[in-house]
């Protein structure tokens, strides 16, 4: 069956600007309007008439999926989404994932059973899934924090390649080679771009040899198991780079009870900070991201395209700059 995400693909913009064709809501240009119903006649697309007519009423609600709601980075995002939503006049359901696909899934039908307006989701994989059910709804979806293989959807994300390389950078200017970088869910695109950031400052650097790197999970738990793996393995790594803050937690703990000084037997840097609430001395050289920020973004774009006042019938790829906060853990002598 023809989907309006094939009319999208085949016309070659976002499946919210077909929805506006059909429905001929919103500002379409002429030529915009003309390609869509090309694409449409072209495939034989029959809109879904019930679903809409089920979404013709508001609920004035929208949706953020995350995946772990425990992260303070999660918490984070989720004050920045429920006030920009509730400023504009909109109710926020919050779900928890644990980064799983099968709680992403019956969440995502649970939403669309609701009638939310519009979905904010991080998604616990880099496939498309959960992205293409929705769009094929006809329900607005802006993808946060991470990508995903769909590209005719809207993304609000930071620099995980460019945090990384910085990190690394820094680490290699301080004279180590030997760094492990201990990193999350292998199939999770800021895993997989904060393994890129590494791998291009080692490379720069002539220490591909040394690169040492191992795939676990974003969790406190995963950064304790692999600090304890990295620091048996000989030579020894000089410096963990923890790919996000979960991870730098559960890889302090392990160092500490393996009676290892950080910075002075080995250097530890991070993504993501640690909320100054909660650290009495904070000591964490780290990579951090504008949280509140990304969500603000999202949150507006996402109730845009509901009142369909987008700044664009493309699909935005918002990439937000993180920033690099060096302290003592890198062992950088700090003025
Ligand atoms: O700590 C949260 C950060 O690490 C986010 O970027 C999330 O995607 C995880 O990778």
């Amino acid at each position: 069956m023809t989907t309006i995400h094939d009319v999208a693909k085949r016309a070659g913009v976002a499946p919210i600007t077909v929805s506006r064709v059909i429905n001929n809501t919103g500002y379409i240009s002429p030529e915009t309007r003309q390609i869509v119903n090309k694409a449409i006649a072209e495939l034989g697309y029959v809109p879904n008439v019930l679903a809409r007519s089920l979404r013709s009423k508001r609920t004035n609600t929208i949706a953020l999926v995350l995946t772990d709601i425990t992260n303070p980075f999660f918490t984070i995002m989720a004050r920045g989404v429920e006030d920009t939503a509730s400023d504009a006049g909109f109710n926020v359901i919050f779900c928890n994932t644990d980064e799983s696909e099968e709680k992403e899934k019956k969440y995502i039908q649970l939403l669309l059973q609701k009638q939310v307006d519009g979905i904010l989701l991080v998604p616990a994989k880099s496939t498309s899934k959960s992205v293409d059910y929705v769009q094929e709804r006809d329900i607005p979806v802006v993808v946060l924090d991470r990508r995903v293989s769909n590209n005719l959807v809207d993304v609000v994300r930071c620099d995980s390649e460019g945090g990384a390389y910085q990190l690394v950078k820094l680490l290699i200017d301080l004279g180590h080679r030997r760094i492990a970088l201990l990193n999350g869910s292998v199939d999770v695109s800021t895993s997989e771009d904060r393994l890129s950031g590494y791998k291009r400052a080692m490379q720069e650097a002539g220490a591909e040899a040394e690169e040492l790197y191992y795939y676990g999970t974003f969790t406190q738990a995963s950064g304790y198991e692999l600090a304890r793996r990295v620091m048996a393995q000989t030579p020894r790594p000089t410096a963990i780079f923890a790919a996000n803050n979960l991870i730098a937690i559960g890889a302090l703990w392990a160092l500490q009870e393996m009676g290892l000084k950080v910075p002075e037997e080995i250097a530890v840097v991070s993504f993501d900070d640690l909320p100054q609430s909660l650290v009495a001395y904070p000591f964490l050289t780290v990579a951090t991201q504008p949280a509140y920020e990304m969500s603000k973004k999202a949150t507006d774009l996402l109730i845009a395209r509901l009142n369909d006042k987008a700044p664009d019938d493309q699909c935005q790829n918002i990439v937000l700059p993180v920033e690099l906060i060096v302290r003592s853990s890198s062992g950088k002598v700090v003025s």
